[in-house]
């Protein structure tokens, strides 16, 4: 499973930093991040919300261009590790360069040059993130700030944050903004905000092809059936739902039964050492309480690779290193 060639579409960059990381770099900068952080040394939250604060405490570490650089030769390194060849990373303005479009230029081309230095071995895009409860005025900021730099390493747009927060066309400026640099679209929706959120979001958001998570659509069958005929694809975080508790646990995950059903779903890790999991930990999983066999990973992984934010040029790479 380590070994099998991956391709991963949600991966947060900031949630990618391992606690010994973030505390490293907590140490250096003489800055009390302790109280985020269990007495075995991983990341302690009781719950999303408690996991939202913990998240953003860490990226109070990360406060240089180096830091960035480092975090992200880090983080393609243990994806690597795990097969992964191909990996799109949310980043956000917010967190890094403090949404100051030139402060965010600098940062990026930190991120992007350690991320050149990894290919051909493995390949990242970034996806721009905007957070959903900075609220819809900040969004609009965030959106400018990936129109603005919008090229071969920034290919997509998406807003991740806590979903309960207003609705999605609170957003749709920022939608609009991003569809209209011509960047990818995707928005993280049916994790906690049930089928109507998942609903609400294709009808608010026009022209967005991925949802993140969006496993809550199973219980809306027709809605699963839009999904398919829409040819949107989910980008599923099943480590990331059970840690989370928005399944109780992996055999009650729907993810089988969505696949069954004709809906596109690809498989990624979310924020994997919040989670404690890697590619070939979901992977392993999948195999074993669903049975998945080569022929369902090579569909997941088509699915992935038909979705991704990246050019033809690039997918015909990849699609070589799936063979
Ligand atoms: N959901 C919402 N916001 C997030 C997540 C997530 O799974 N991961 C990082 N930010
Ligand atoms: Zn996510």
């Amino acid at each position: 499973m380590k070994n099998r060639p991956k391709l991963e579409l949600h991966l947060h960059l900031e949630g990618a930093a391992s606690p010994a990381f973030i505390k490293g770099l907590a140490a250096e900068k003489k800055l009390d991040i302790s109280g985020i952080f269990d007495e075995r040394g991983n990341y302690a939250y009781a719950d999303f919300a408690g996991f939202l604060d913990v998240y953003e405490a860490a990226t109070q570490a990360l406060k240089t261009h180096e830091d960035y650089a480092r975090l992200t030769t880090a983080v393609l390194q243990d994806c690597a590790e795990h097969g992964v060849v191909y990996a799109e990373t949310f980043l956000s303005p917010d967190f890094c360069g403090g949404r100051d479009v030139g402060a965010w230029r600098e940062y990026l081309a930190a991120i992007q040059e350690a991320a050149a230095a990894m290919e051909p071995h493995i390949t990242l895009r970034g996806c721009v993130t905007a957070i959903r409860h900075f609220g819809p005025e900040k969004s609009r900021e965030t959106a400018i700030c990936a129109a603005e730099t919008v090229g071969d390493f920034i290919t997509g747009f998406g807003i991740a944050g806590a979903e309960t927060v207003g609705a999605p066309r609170d957003f749709a400026w920022a939608f609009d903004c991003a569809r209209e640099a011509g960047l990818g679209l995707t928005a993280h929706a049916g994790e906690w905000g049930g089928a109507a959120m998942v609903r609400d979001t294709l009808d608010q958001l026009p022209g967005i092809s991925r949802i993140g998570h969006g496993v809550q659509a199973i219980t809306d069958l027709a809605l699963c059936d839009r999904l398919i005929e829409n040819d949107i694809t989910l980008e599923v975080c099943p480590g990331s739902n059970v840690a989370l508790g928005v399944v109780p646990n992996w055999a009650s995950h729907p993810i089988e039964k969505l696949r069954a059903r004709g809906v596109k779903v690809t498989v990624s890790t979310d924020d994997p050492p919040f989670f404690h999991t890697t590619m070939t930990n979901e992977y392993g999983r999948l195999a074993h309480h669903f049975g998945w066999d080569d022929e369902i990973f090579r569909e997941v992984e088509q699915n992935a690779l038909e979705a991704a934010f990246c050019s033809a040029e690039t997918r015909a790479i990849i699609a070589k290193r799936l063979q």
